[in-house]
């Protein structure tokens, strides 16, 4: 089954995006792409309803399969809690590294811990508690024009899309959402304490505590794929705006990089990144920015199937040479293999589950080896890679 095909009104504004649109995607984008769609059409931006009007019993208030989605999301899910973590001692201490009076309510952290303290009053319908976190819409979209249509028997997926909800069973709109608020941080907000932030969307969707059931062909490979392809292009659009991007940021991109063309070459995919230098050039970035992108639409839009799977999952296993080029440091190694495991990792999973089996212990081991940044061998992640190849069909 192909997905749905993208939305039209949202194709234009993600189209611009490579250059002009600011990252924070799944944030500014509700006001954004409402905004624009409205600038389109010459009406009001929809506006946002708040949680609350998700969640009455007949609707995701209630219980069973088809209407649990509040309950899970506020007893399961982190993303109904994260404004509370910028009451926390860590969170303390990165402000007053920053020197940000209130973690609660500046822009820098409330961007994705709370992002409904960014939308602006003319564009909510009822005032919206910013401590609900990242709540329905700001995944969902903003669902003043949805909100009561949407469950009309006439209303066709396209007529949702239309009315501004978000068709995140699109890879590429679904990543793209998860992207803005888990690949970047501003550096200085990293280098005050605040966890590195690494996207990957199949397995951190698998992590969401789910509320909806997956229809049709989902291949964890593929979302995997588009994550990666969605990473490199928030990383690219990052580095190409800093004007003295730090060496970890330009370790991170570049293994980034490497990691999708050595995918590429496996021959499932268009090669969008062939040829690009993975030197940290202004010229570069905004090559690996464009291509990325259309790297991530291409395969969202793509077939796949279980031999496309084992051919990356080859590609990916047979790179033991690469981590025994003595002319790359051993930091840059780590971060190569920071991603390649998370790789190997998805592409076993959606293998078959003999190969999973036989391959688990060399793929702990790789864990293991990839989790120390300061000493990381490289050697010896090349010696239990290969082990692990061996057991690949
Ligand atoms: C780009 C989005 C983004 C911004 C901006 C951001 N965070 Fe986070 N933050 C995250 C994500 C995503 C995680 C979860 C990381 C993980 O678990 O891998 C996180 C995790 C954290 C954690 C660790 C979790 C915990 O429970 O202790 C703290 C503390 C934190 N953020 C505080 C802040 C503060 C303070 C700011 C503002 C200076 C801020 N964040 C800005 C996205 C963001
Ligand atoms: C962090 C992002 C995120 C948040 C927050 C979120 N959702 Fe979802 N939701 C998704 C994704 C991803 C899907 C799967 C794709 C799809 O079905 O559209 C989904 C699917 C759904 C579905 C379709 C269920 C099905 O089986 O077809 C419903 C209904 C839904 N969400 C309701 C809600 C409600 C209500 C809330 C708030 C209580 C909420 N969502 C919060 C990301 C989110
Ligand atoms: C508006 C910002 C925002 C969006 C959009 C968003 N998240 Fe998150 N997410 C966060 C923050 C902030 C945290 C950190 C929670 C904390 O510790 O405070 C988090 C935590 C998580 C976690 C648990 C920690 C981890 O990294 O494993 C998972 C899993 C996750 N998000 C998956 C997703 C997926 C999948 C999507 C897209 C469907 C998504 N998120 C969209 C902000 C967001």
């Amino acid at each position: 089954m192909r997905l749905p095909e993208r939305s039209l009104w949202l194709t234009p504004v993600i189209s611009a995006f490579p250059a002009q649109m600011p990252s924070r995607f799944a944030i500014f984008p509700l006001i954004l792409l409402a905004a624009a769609v409205a600038a389109r059409a010459a009406e009001p931006a929809p506006r946002f309803v708040g949680a609350p009007g998700c969640a009455s019993a007949m609707c995701h208030g209630g219980g069973g399969d088809l209407r649990h989605q509040t309950t899970i999301w506020q007893k399961q899910d982190i993303h109904s809690r994260t404004y509370n973590t910028l009451v926390n001692a860590r969170s303390a201490q990165i402000v007053a590294a920053l020197k940000i009076p209130d973690a609660t309510t500046s822009t820098r952290c409330t961007s994705c811990h709370a992002p409904f303290h960014e939308v602006p009053r003319d564009l909510v319908l009822n005032p919206i508690d910013f401590k609900t976190g990242v709540a329905c819409e700001s995944c969902h979209g903003p669902a003043e024009r949805w909100l009561r249509p949407h469950t009309r028997t006439d209303f066709s997926p396209a007529d949702r899309v239309t009315a501004g909800l978000r068709d995140l069973r699109n890879l590429y709109v679904r990543a793209n959402t998860c992207v803005a608020c888990h690949q970047t941080v501003d550096s200085d907000i990293a280098a005050a304490g605040h966890p590195e932030l690494l996207f990957e969307l199949d397995g951190q969707a698998v992590a969401q505590p789910r509320h909806w059931r997956e229809k049709g062909d989902w291949h964890g490979p593929r979302a995997w794929f588009v994550g990666q392809a969605v990473a490199l292009r928030e990383m690219s659009w990052q580095l190409a705006r800093e004007k003295a991007p730090d060496e970890i940021l330009r370790d991170r991109w570049a293994a980034l990089l490497w990691l999708l063309q050595t995918g590429e070459a496996a021959g499932v995919t268009s090669k969008a990144l062939a040829g690009i230098g993975t030197e940290a050039a202004p010229a570069n970035f905004t090559r690996a920015q464009e291509s990325a992108d259309k790297l991530a639409r291409d395969l969202a839009d793509a077939e796949w199937s279980a031999e496309a799977t084992s051919k990356l999952l080859r590609q990916f296993a047979n790179t033991a040479a690469a981590f025994n080029d003595s002319k790359l440091k051993p930091a840059a190694h780590a971060r190569r293999a920071e991603r390649l495991v998370l790789a190997l990792d998805r592409l076993l999973t959606g293998s078959d589950p003999v190969a999973l089996l036989k391959a688990e212990p060399h793929l702990t081991r790789l864990f293991q080896l990839a989790q120390s940044l300061p000493d990381f061998d490289p050697a010896a992640f090349a010696k239990a890679l290969e082990r692990l190849a061996g057991s690949v069909p």
